[in-house]
């Protein structure tokens, strides 16, 4: 328990660390990395050169410092973050360590401001919250590791098929390799895949959503080679799996994890938005709906810029003829000659809250998206302002989670 005293200087400093905070998480991971090099095999280089992950961190530390008196508030955001650690395989063991370089961090952007009071109050802080983490995922950890076909840590898995969808995107169907059974999942989550490349000093970890239906004998993940450009550089694991990975390789999974699940109770018409390769957990979605409640009406609308990068159109369009309740749309942004010869797309540009409203002409119905985080924004803005309930919408971010309101 803190004391009164504790939480008042804690709150007090949450402005400090507001103007702060993504300074001293910069420094934080510098020393962490220089401190426990090791910690480079799970932590995501790119996020962290690109500055997501300290920022992502902040924002966490903020929020629980702020609601540090009633943490039971944030724990829906402890729980989402909790599924990520999870899936990476973050023990209790390797929360003092980023507790202690956390504060050595402060200390160090903070200088004189931080003074011994306010390094033990937030000490203290830390320790709590940490423990709120490590209550969650301990409780997450038993579930994977007792479910029925569910594993502990990373399990090997056979590349049994790799299979082009488009230009961008290939599915790698993943047997195990032990050949025993593999645990159910819920539509939306996602396994974290670890793979070292020849030549890398360090493993490299990174979550995809399963998209195929759960039920099955295989897991299949649907991955878009990340080429890179002036701004960011290529995907190394994605072009790792394209470019090296083949059937009968081995890759590392752990368990299914994620909050972004469909709620297969609900009765109600289900809109599944993707951008990209935002489609995969839609996918399995989408899957899971036809077979498991073929009455219910389902919507699938998707965005690619043309048909060469349209992944899976063939299938789903299959999938949806043999539903009566469920129908596609697609929306090209940069339609090649031969999508308008063919008329193979139902809108050009963007998807827009008019159109929306026009296919989905059901006033009560559930949303589910996910893609690229300006699209994410496009899609968000539209359904508020069609008045969705925010309890209707649901979301996916690849990658650290962010923000969907406008800045
Ligand atoms: C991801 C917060 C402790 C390792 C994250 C994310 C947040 C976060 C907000 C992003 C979630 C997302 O992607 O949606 C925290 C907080 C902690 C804590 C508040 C302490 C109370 C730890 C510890 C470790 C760790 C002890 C292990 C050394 C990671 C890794 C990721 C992650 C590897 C994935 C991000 C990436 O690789 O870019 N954490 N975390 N975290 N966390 Fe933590």
């Amino acid at each position: 328990m803190l004391s009164e005293q504790m939480i008042r200087i804690i709150k007090s400093t949450v402005p400090v660390l507001e103007v702060h905070g993504t300074a001293i998480t910069k420094r934080f991971y510098q020393m962490l990395f220089t401190n426990h090099p090791e910690l480079l095999n799970v932590f995501n280089h790119a996020n962290q050169k690109q500055g997501k992950q300290p920022t992502a961190l902040a924002n966490a530390v903020y929020a629980a410092a702020a609601n540090i008196d009633q943490l039971e508030n944030i724990l829906p955001a402890v729980k989402q973050i909790a599924h990520k650690h999870r899936s990476l395989g973050i023990t209790a063991e390797q929360y003092p360590i980023v507790g202690q370089n956390l504060l050595a961090a402060i200390k160090d952007v903070l200088g004189d401001a931080a003074t011994d009071e306010i390094i033990q109050a937030w000490s203290e802080a830390y320790g709590v919250i940490a423990q709120v983490f490590i209550d969650v995922e301990a409780e997450m950890y038993q579930a994977a590791e007792l479910a029925e076909g569910g594993w502990a840590g990373f399990r090997p898995f056979t590349v049994a098929r790799k299979v082009k969808e488009s230009e961008v995107i290939t599915s790698f169907y993943l047997v195990p390799q032990d050949g025993k059974a593999i645990s159910a999942f819920l539509p939306g989550q996602y396994v974290t895949v670890k793979v070292n490349i020849a030549g890398e000093e360090y493993t490299h970890l990174r979550q995809y959503s399963l998209s195929d239906k759960p039920g099955q004998s295989f897991y299949r993940i649907s991955v878009k080679r990340e080429e890179g450009d002036e701004h960011k550089p290529g995907g190394k694991v994605s072009q790792y799996l394209h470019n090296s990975i083949n059937e009968g390789d081995v890759l590392e999974l752990t368990a299914p994890a994620g909050d972004f699940t469909l709620d297969v109770e609900d009765e109600r018409p289900v809109v599944l938005i993707s951008g990209g390769v935002g489609l995969t957990p839609m996918v399995s979605m989408l899957n899971t709906l036809v077979e498991q409640t073929p009455e219910r009406k389902v919507y699938f609308i998707h965005a690619a810029r043309n048909s060469q990068v349209h992944a899976m159109k063939q299938a789903i369009t299959e999938l949806a003829k043999q539903h009566s309740q469920a129908s596609v749309h697609w929306c090209y942004s940069e339609p090649s000659s031969e999508d308008r010869m063919q008329q193979s797309y139902n809108k050009e540009g963007f998807i827009t809250a008019e159109w929306l409203k026009e296919i989905v002409p059901d006033q009560s119905a559930a949303y589910y998206f996910c893609g690229p985080v300006p699209f994410m924004k496009q899609i968000n803005q539209a359904l508020q302002s069609l008045g969705v309930p925010q309890n209707d919408i649901h979301y996916e971010f690849f990658g650290p989670k962010g923000s969907l309101e406008a800045e």
